[in-house]
């Protein structure tokens, strides 16, 4: 793992976007993973601006999503679609029909998650992924003591993780209970992966991946065991 230490939180997702960025030029036809939440944002917005600026070509990007809450439709504002739409897809001219999210509204969640993972394989797998970190440890939305060989798979969130993002809905009780997400074998499958770690509160989930002790109750430290991965963080999260 390699570490690329910022300042603050805005530099940080300044040097994470123009690494991103620049791969995207070197490989226009990229299979891209993308996260959500609230660390990637400033990232997603220097992607913005460099499409703007340098005219990087999203045209022939793929691009799969980690994780979708269950039973939020898509055009619900806390939907991960909307986040993504809203965020980045929006912005930087990519068809719609190369960005794949799983459908959090689907009838049969087992024959979803198995739709989303051969998609993924049919793609060739993720070229590069963009990774951010829960406070426990999660990566997509992989809770503690999940298994490394997990795929994409159906999550009941843990309470952590639901007080966590409660702060993007108005009550903790319209926070879903549970999503679909990629499994750690799904996202270890990528080429690569670029993990944006921010803020005080991550510090000891970094100073916990840093340890390199690696355990399925810590989801993160699946990273240690791959080859490429950037860590993107800042002085906050270095604490
Ligand atoms: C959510 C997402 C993760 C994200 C994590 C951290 O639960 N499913 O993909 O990495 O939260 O979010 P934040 O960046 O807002 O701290």
């Amino acid at each position: 793992m390699k570490l690329v230490e910022a300042p603050d939180y805005m530099s940080m997702s300044k040097q994470a976007a123009d690494y991103i960025a620049t791969r995207v030029r070197e490989e226009p036809t990229m299979t891209l993973g993308l996260a959500t939440g609230g660390t990637p944002l400033q990232t997603y917005r220097y992607l913005i601006q460099d499409y703007e600026n340098k005219e990087t070509s999203y045209q022939h990007v793929q691009t799969f999503n980690l994780d979708e809450y269950l039973g939020l439709p898509k055009d619900h504002h806390n939907s991960y679609y909307t986040y993504m739409k809203q965020n980045l897809f929006d912005h930087i001219h990519i068809p719609p029909s190369h960005t794949h999210i799983p459908n959090g509204m689907c009838t049969d969640v087992a024959q979803e998650c198995e739709m989303y993972e051969k998609k993924l394989d049919q793609a060739g797998g993720m070229d590069l992924q963009i990774l951010g970190i829960g406070e426990n440890g999660h990566i997509g939305f992989n809770e503690p003591g999940t298994s490394f060989l997990s795929t994409t798979h159906l999550v009941k969130l843990t309470e952590s993780t639901r007080k966590a993002n409660s702060r993007y809905f108005s009550s903790m009780s319209e926070v879903p209970t549970h999503a679909i997400t990629m499994g750690i074998q799904s996202i270890m499958k990528s080429k690569e992966i670029v993990l944006l770690v921010s803020g005080e509160r991550k510090s000891a989930a970094f100073r916990r991946l840093m340890n390199k002790e690696v355990s399925e109750e810590f989801p993160a430290s699946a990273l240690c065991q791959h080859k490429n991965v950037k860590i993107f963080a800042d002085h906050e999260a270095l604490g």
